[in-house]
């Protein structure tokens, strides 16, 4: 009997490459979402790429009860939790929204976990380590105290599940910590949708590039980086949803070594704002509209992974190159405008 995955939020960015990977491991996935957040878009995209209809359950993780009836009447073997408000400028404007949405859920979530005997995989963020002093970063690096309540509730969600495994035998859990998910599936049938005007750089290029946005603005060419940009780990939308594989695996297979474990899920590769658009210029065979601008409060100077611990443990590491990442980014716009 195959082993089956609710993926919380798996309407989402992220969730929705995470249920085709799972899928086409062997997996049975049940997506639950409140779509407060994305349209359907995705939700057909995976459907079109399995060729079959995926269980949908339109729900709000916030609402105890229906977490609590949605485990009762399935089989979940592992959740992934992904729903939860991710905007960080949003966060700092309405930081009770953002704690209650997002501590309430997680915590209906491990409830079910512990009472149902389903192991979990949380979807933190390589924000946690906020402005490293070294780097790269490992798991070992300190968190810095979070610049958002957005990346306090991952740092808080964090610690709900290390001390919810430490107190409830049987409960095991996975931490993984993504850098800069970017990039879109090669069917140009899901990626990143995301809601008026793009936080992230990516989105904010594509847009650019196919005319929807006038101009990209480089916030701050003056950092100590060799050109002045700030740097990032951008990872590729398919290679962190096969992480998730990889983890899930881990916890269903038994092998894990701890009940808690923590892993960054990045390249390892340092790239700058300014060498991704030179990439996405020169990979997609065009010009972007782009000026320097001021720099953007909380922008982190640079940051980057150590991927060692999950190539080891997990026997995951990036394969796709940025260049496939950002071609693969454009094919997805394109499709969006109708223009594939
Ligand atoms: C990357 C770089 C910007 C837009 C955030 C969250 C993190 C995760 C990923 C959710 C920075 C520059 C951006 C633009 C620009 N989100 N930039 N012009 O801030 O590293 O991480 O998104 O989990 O938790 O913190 O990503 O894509 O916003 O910015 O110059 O229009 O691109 O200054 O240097 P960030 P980003």
């Amino acid at each position: 009997m195959n082993k089956t995955v609710l993926v919380s939020g798996g309407a989402g960015f992220i969730g929705s490459h995470v249920t085709v990977e799972l899928s086409q491991k062997g997996y049975e996935v049940i997506i639950a979402d409140n779509m407060s957040n994305c349209d359907e878009t995705n939700y057909r995209g995976v459907c079109a790429i399995l060729g079959r209809e995926l269980p949908f359950i339109r729900m709000d993780f916030c609402d105890r009860k229906a977490v609590e009836e949605l485990f009762s009447t399935h089989r979940i073997d592992a959740v992934i939790h992904f729903a939860a408000f991710k905007a960080v400028g949003e966060s700092v404007e309405e930081p009770l929204k953002y704690y209650s949405n997002n501590l309430e859920s997680f915590i209906n979530v491990l409830g079910a976990a512990r009472a149902h005997g389903s192991g979990v995989l949380f979807s933190s963020s390589a924000t946690v380590y906020g402005e490293p002093d070294e780097l790269p970063v490992t798991e070992k690096s300190p968190r810095q105290s979070a610049t958002s309540p957005y990346g306090n509730t991952k740092q808080m969600c964090e610690d709900l599940l290390r001390d919810s495994v430490k107190a409830y035998k049987g409960l095991k859990g996975i931490a993984l910590r993504y850098f800069n998910p970017i990039g879109a599936h090669p069917s140009a049938l899901i990626g990143e949708l995301p809601r008026g005007v793009p936080n992230n750089l990516v989105p904010f290029i594509t847009q650019t590039a196919i005319g929807k946005r006038e101009c990209l603005s480089i916030f701050g060419d003056d950092y100590p980086t060799p050109d002045g940009t700030c740097q990032r780990d951008y990872i590729d939308i398919v290679d962190l949803a096969k992480a998730h594989v990889a983890a899930v695996d881990r916890i269903l297979e038994g092998r894990m070594k701890e009940d808690y474990e923590i892993f960054n899920v990045g390249t390892g590769r340092p790239v700058s704002v300014m060498e991704l658009v030179k990439a996405f210029e020169k990979v997609n065979n065009l010009k972007l509209n782009y000026r320097i601008a001021p720099r953007r409060a909380g922008d982190v100077t640079a940051i980057w992974a150590d991927p060692s611990l999950a190539e080891k443990e997990l026997g995951w590491k990036a394969e796709r190159s940025v260049e496939q990442t950002l071609a693969a980014a454009w094919a997805w716009e394109k499709h969006l405008a109708g223009k594939d």
